[in-house]
């Protein structure tokens, strides 16, 4: 009851003025070792007073980015919908401020409510990209809107996998979320000894299903593992292999379909050939496709939001799974990737096929959070107008950088 009473308390108060000061902090991002570190002392009291600060710093910083949106953007119901999940949640965990850490009942109550946090923001993307097809069935929009959204989904996007990670992380250790035998050597969301090859097989054989149900066929997998630091020891690295599941799903479910499609007329289908190499800083998952590749004036599109040469899944199809069409897959994926500084790239040989590329960092303490910051640099690009082109014959409209670091 006391939570409420807070909670309706600060709500008249003004959570703007809270946002405001929660946004001058920037996130403190953590790397795969510290989680771990943090999961094996499993101190819970530490955790929530970790999170009752970190959670309202992450929540403001993404929630001052949303209000930049175009003001068509902003008042779709979808996106009113989705500003208020949040701000439902920032003053849910800010009722927590004060709170008495040593109070055994006040920590329960903080795993309930990030539970339901959690259930609250499940449907985040589809509600996200429902706003966006709002605005575009009711109006044209234009080239500044258009690189202002993208850039904000990415930043939104990474945000929300962020916030969930910290969500799960404290939920699996101190909450009531028992894990399975399989599971026990894992911390939290977190392997120690994520087997890569089997992730690959599960992502695979999962995707081959969806194949096999749209097409009745699927081309066969290939997998060369190169263990260039233990020639012939099974590649194994510290990671949160749902996130790696998550960028392998997407990248097979590209590539099946790229080569059944490109092989319509054919009766065998070339392999999928996938390789895992280890190196000194990078583990490297390269998935090599022959479904014809993709032409070299669309490769600036494959990773906005939206971008699909599938036919759109029809309403018949929102109870199963699609093998394509929302064009979601590649930007998520990537941003799973980027998350703890890996990265996804596609080279594709237009005629011949494509290789996708996933690295991720070796080492757990290089293997570091990417979380966006609002500041006066992520604001300026809400606002700029996009230079015209200096170079004839030229796209009269350069993209803008997506803003994570790494373009
Ligand atoms: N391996 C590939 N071979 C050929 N084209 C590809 C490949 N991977 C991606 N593409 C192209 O990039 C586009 C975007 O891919 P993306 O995964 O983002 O969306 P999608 O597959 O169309 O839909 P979904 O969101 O359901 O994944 C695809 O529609 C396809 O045209
Ligand atoms: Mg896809």
């Amino acid at each position: 009851m006391r939570f409420t009473r807070t909670l309706r308390a600060l709500n008249s108060v003004s959570i703007s003025k809270m946002i405001d000061f929660y946004s001058q902090f920037s996130p403190s991002s953590l790397s795969i070792k510290q989680f771990i570190d943090f999961g094996l002392s499993a101190c819970e009291r530490k955790s929530f007073l970790f999170l009752r600060k970190e959670l309202p710093v992450r929540l403001a910083n993404i929630m001052k980015e949303i209000h930049l949106l175009p003001e068509r953007l902003l008042n779709t119901p979808s996106v009113s919908l989705l500003n208020n999940w949040y701000a439902q949640s920032f003053a849910e965990i800010l009722a927590f401020e004060k709170a008495d850490a040593n109070d055994t009942e006040t920590l329960v109550k903080f795993c309930q409510t990030l539970v339901r946090i959690r259930n609250r923001h499940a449907d985040v993307v589809q509600t996200m990209a429902h706003g966006v097809l709002e605005l575009k069935e009711v109006c044209e929009i234009d080239c500044q809107s258009e690189s202002s959204i993208q850039y904000f989904l990415d930043r939104f996007y990474m945000s929300r996998i962020s916030i969930r990670m910290l969500i799960n992380q404290h939920t699996l250790l101190f909450g009531s979320e028992v894990q399975g035998d399989s599971q026990t050597r894992h911390i939290g969301c977190i392997d120690p000894q994520c087997d890569i090859i089997s992730v690959v097989k599960d992502a695979y054989e999962n995707a081959r299903f969806l194949c096999d149900q749209y097409y009745l066929r699927s081309p066969e997998l290939v997998i060369k593992e190169v263990n260039s630091l233990q020639p012939n020891v099974p590649i194994k690295i510290v990671y949160v292999p749902s996130h790696l599941y998550h960028m392998l799903f997407e990248l097979f479910k590209n590539s099946l379909r790229a080569v059944v499609e490109y092989h319509e007329n054919v009766s065998d289908l070339p392999d999928i050939n996938v390789f895992v190499v280890c190196g000194k800083e990078d583990v490297c998952i390269k998935i090599s496709d022959r479904g014809g590749g993709i032409q070299r004036s669309l490769s600036d599109h494959l990773f906005n939001y939206m971008f699909s040469t599938a036919p759109k899944p029809t309403v018949s199809d929102v109870h199963t799974v699609p093998l394509a069409g929302y064009g979601y897959g590649l930007p998520i994926a990537r941003l799973y990737a980027r998350y703890f500084h890996g990265d996804i790239m596609l080279l594709s040989c237009d005629g011949l096929g494509t290789d996708a590329i996933i690295y991720l960092k070796a080492l757990s303490d290089e293997a570091s959070e990417l979380l966006p910051i609002f500041n006066k640099t992520s604001t300026r690009y809400y606002r700029t107008i996009i230079p015209t082109g200096d170079w004839s014959g030229a796209r009269a409209y350069p993209s803008k950088s997506n803003g994570t670091s790494h373009t």
